[in-house]
């Protein structure tokens, strides 16, 4: 059998998806698509452009009409890929806080999904990627060769996303938000995305809780290992 082409890897935020990932395509020489990006960039651009991310109608047309597109990163500043819509680098914009607050909204609407995933789809058909979200192995790939499905305490994941701002913004910035906080967001994201968070029946699934990123890519590569 041959390697898997296609991997997808779902989970909640601040289950490792992104830093996984990314680590796992540069192992293996293939793409790295996060899909949450793609629905980031839409938001940014209806943000941009006034629309009103609650008309559904309005965010399927938007969506219709943007290009969105996810490539290799073309600037060394600790990007891991680089975003354009419509051709404009929205790479670190997409981050910001207006982005996420609005994006499980923006990316619920079903003509908005159908859309996005469409091009999610074609973009698989190219070789090699793994692809990151919370529907992948689901709905987007279902005949993924390898599916994986991460998961960790809502407590760790606060503290991976903190130690992550930390690393942004510095230990002494005074816009770092308190412990509280941040798990106060991320329950809060595990509501407003628990209908799109979906996990394939045939996934692995592997608790980070106590693993580091490299004991998990281990896994990883044992299930790959015994696909191919
Ligand atoms: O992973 P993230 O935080 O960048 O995701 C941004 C948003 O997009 C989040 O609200 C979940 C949503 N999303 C989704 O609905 N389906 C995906 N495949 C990926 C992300």
């Amino acid at each position: 059998m041959q390697k898997p082409r296609r991997i997808a890897i779902d989970g909640p935020a601040g289950s490792g998806k992104s830093t996984i990932g990314e680590e796992l395509a540069r192992q293996l020489g293939y793409l790295y698509i996060d899909t949450g990006a793609m629905y980031r960039a839409l938001t940014w651009l209806a943000l941009k452009n006034g629309v009103n991310i609650t008309d559904a109608a309005a965010m399927e047309e938007l969506a219709r009409h943007a290009e969105i597109a996810i490539s290799r990163p073309n600037i060394d500043d600790g990007r891991q890929y680089t975003v354009t819509v419509n051709g404009q680098d929205v790479t670190w914009d997409i981050r910001n806080a207006a982005v996420t607050n609005a994006v499980s909204v923006a990316s619920s609407h079903k003509g908005v999904r159908a859309i996005i995933i469409g091009q999610q789809r074609a973009i698989a058909q190219r070789d090699g990627v793994v692809m990151v979200g919370r529907d992948i192995g689901s709905v987007v790939l279902p005949d993924a060769e390898l599916k994986i499905f991460l998961t960790a305490g809502l407590e760790e994941r606060a503290r991976r996303r903190s130690a992550e701002l930390v690393e942004r913004f510095g230990p002494r910035n005074p816009a770092l938000p308190s412990m509280e906080t941040v798990l106060e967001d991320i329950r809060r994201r595990d509501y407003i995305d628990r209908n799109n968070l979906q996990q394939a029946g045939d996934a692995v699934v592997i608790n980070t809780d106590h693993l580091s990123i490299s004991q998990v890519l281990e896994v990883i590569h044992r299930y790959l290992e015994s696909r191919t």
